[in-house]
């Protein structure tokens, strides 16, 4: 019965989150004509309102985040955003299917939004960045790879402390921020340089979660 009930849970989260999506592509069409933008601005805050209404709903019920959906929600928000400092980033993703792991998709989208656009900043001209995910155990493995010039050996032991930063008017927080994320949701983050020395690669280990399908 819990199962049954559980599936009924997880789909209707799922169709409701593609209503939302549908509404906000929608919205995305609407904003570029003016007649129409504050419309698409309204549609926008309240689909924003009910994914995060939603999201909080799921999360207390332990629900499992989809890794491809949220890394692909990521990838989209980042890339947008760097697009918007004329840094193109490229984005390859080798991810195994099917994987879950425990939290909210809002939560683990911010970190791996921060460590993206980490990676568009070291690469200002743009590149390419490789995400993977697969099964490692009990754990789901997320790794990003960037072509940028890597993290000098000695910032290594320090980037994760609030307020470290090597770039002008940064706050040095996008890799606290995604540290707790991961910690909160019982995983862990580690940061290291690309063994032919071509850039930095980011490693997270998070417990898996059972889908809604399993
Ligand atoms: N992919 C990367 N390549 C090279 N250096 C990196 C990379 N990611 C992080 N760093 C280094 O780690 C430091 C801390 O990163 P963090 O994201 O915490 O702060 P920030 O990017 O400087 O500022 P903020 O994220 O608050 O805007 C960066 O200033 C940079 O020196
Ligand atoms: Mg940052």
């Amino acid at each position: 019965m819990k199962a049954q009930a559980d599936l009924a849970f997880h789909g209707l989260v799922h169709d409701l989150n593609n209503v939302f999506n549908t509404i906000l592509d929608a919205a995305e069409l609407l904003e570029s004509d003016p007649r129409w933008a504050s419309l698409a601005e309204l549609l926008q805050r309240n689909a924003r309102l009910g994914q995060r209404i939603l999201g909080g709903f799921a999360e207390s019920r332990g629900a499992a985040v989809s890794v491809n959906e949220m890394l692909e929600s990521a990838v989209k928000v980042a890339t947008d955003a760097l697009r918007a400092q004329d840094c193109d980033l490229e984005v390859h993703c080798k991810c195994e299917p099917g994987l879950h792991i425990r939290g909210s998709s809002t939560a683990w989208e911010r970190a791996i939004v921060n460590l993206l656009i980490n990676a568009g900043q070291a690469m200002p001209k743009g590149g390419a960045v490789t995400i993977q995910a697969c099964r490692a155990g009990p754990h789901v493995e997320i790794t990003i790879l960037d072509c940028g010039p890597g993290i000098p050996c000695e910032d290594l032991e320090r980037i994760f402390e609030p307020g470290f930063s090597t770039k002008p008017e940064c706050s040095g927080l996008g890799l606290h921020i995604a540290e707790s994320i991961v910690k909160q949701n019982g995983g862990s983050i580690s940061a290291a340089n690309r063994e032919d020395a071509s850039g930095a690669v980011f490693r997270i280990e998070a417990p898996c979660a059972l889908a809604a399908n399993s």
